[in-house]
């Protein structure tokens, strides 16, 4: 019985454990994927219980995307320009390999639900400059966005992903008042924040001056139709929506582990299923 699971505190909303159940399900693989909530004071010495245990893997969300980075013996490039790991593999010696699939997520959920997307044909705009957006940010200019704008309240946060991610190509930082006034060739412009997620206030902004062939994504999944993207359909634009992300991210963890020869698919079926 090959192991897995997702570790976080708390961590019992995790959706994961039904996504790969499902995975399990219809790969038929003897394994399983189990949610475990570790107390931070506790962090090392359970993760050390669960390669005893035999874990080949598991992944992580919050809020140990960070230190878990400090008990890796490997951690591959998109997880060190990201700054944190949502995936680890054990190796038959016990070692521990972090990788970070949230930048995967996003951009695959893109271009599923977009395939005319052409990224080296404008810019794009990420509200937010939390864990999220690193990620996202980070995959926008691998694809060779053209221009990559950030925008987010506290300006600070936004300026230091910035420094870290230059090496990847341009971003421009747009100030937290000026963000109604969106650059004319966005092809992008997407939410990162929590904001819009239920029992959270909606993200404060007007899609007027936004050009009707920009795409607008959100990254909240609860509801499925957030604020933002209700009044981006009003207006016309072309939405997508949260839970293919989600769906993405943990297909690379999945054939990891569990050592199927390609990734799980994510089908229209499946986002059904975890919604419910
Ligand atoms: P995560 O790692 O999940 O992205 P986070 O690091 O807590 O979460 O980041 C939350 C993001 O939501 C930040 O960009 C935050 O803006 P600040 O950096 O200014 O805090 C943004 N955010 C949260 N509440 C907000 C609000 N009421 N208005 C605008 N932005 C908000």
């Amino acid at each position: 019985m090959i192991k897995a699971g997702v570790i976080g505190y708390p961590v019992k909303h995790s959706k994961s454990p039904r996504i790969h159940g499902t995975w399990l399900k219809e790969y038929g693989i003897n394994g399983s994927y189990e949610s475990v909530e570790i107390a931070p004071d506790n962090f090392e010495a359970t993760i050390k219980e669960l390669i005893t245990e035999g874990y080949k893997g598991f992944n992580v969300t919050i809020p140990h995307k960070i230190n878990i980075m400090t008990l890796c013996d490997t951690i591959d490039e998109t997880a060190k320009a990201i700054g944190a790991v949502n995936t680890v593999t054990v190796d038959e010696n016990g070692k521990l390999t972090g990788y970070n699939t949230d930048s995967f997520g996003f951009i695959e959920n893109l271009k599923e639900k977009q395939p005319a997307i052409n990224f080296n044909n404008g810019s794009a705009l990420l509200i937010g400059a939390g864990g999220a957006a690193r990620a996202c940010a980070y995959g926008l200019l691998k694809e060779g966005i053209k221009k990559l704008y950030l925008t987010n309240r506290t300006r600070q946060k936004a300026e230091t992903i910035a420094e870290d991610l230059k090496s990847y190509g341009d971003i421009e930082i747009i100030n937290w008042d000026n963000r109604n006034a969106f650059p004319e060739d966005l092809i992008l412009l997407a939410n990162t924040t929590a904001l819009g997620m239920e029992g959270q206030p909606s993200l404060d902004i007007d899609l007027s001056n936004l050009n009707r062939n920009c795409i607008v994504y959100d990254i909240v999944y609860a509801p499925l139709i957030t604020p933002l993207l209700a009044q981006a359909q009003d207006k016309g634009h072309p939405i997508v929506t949260g839970i293919g992300m989600l769906l993405h991210q943990a297909r690379p963890g999945f054939q990891k582990w569990f050592g199927t020869s390609d990734m799980p698919k994510v089908s229209a079926e499946l986002e059904e299923v975890i919604l419910r």
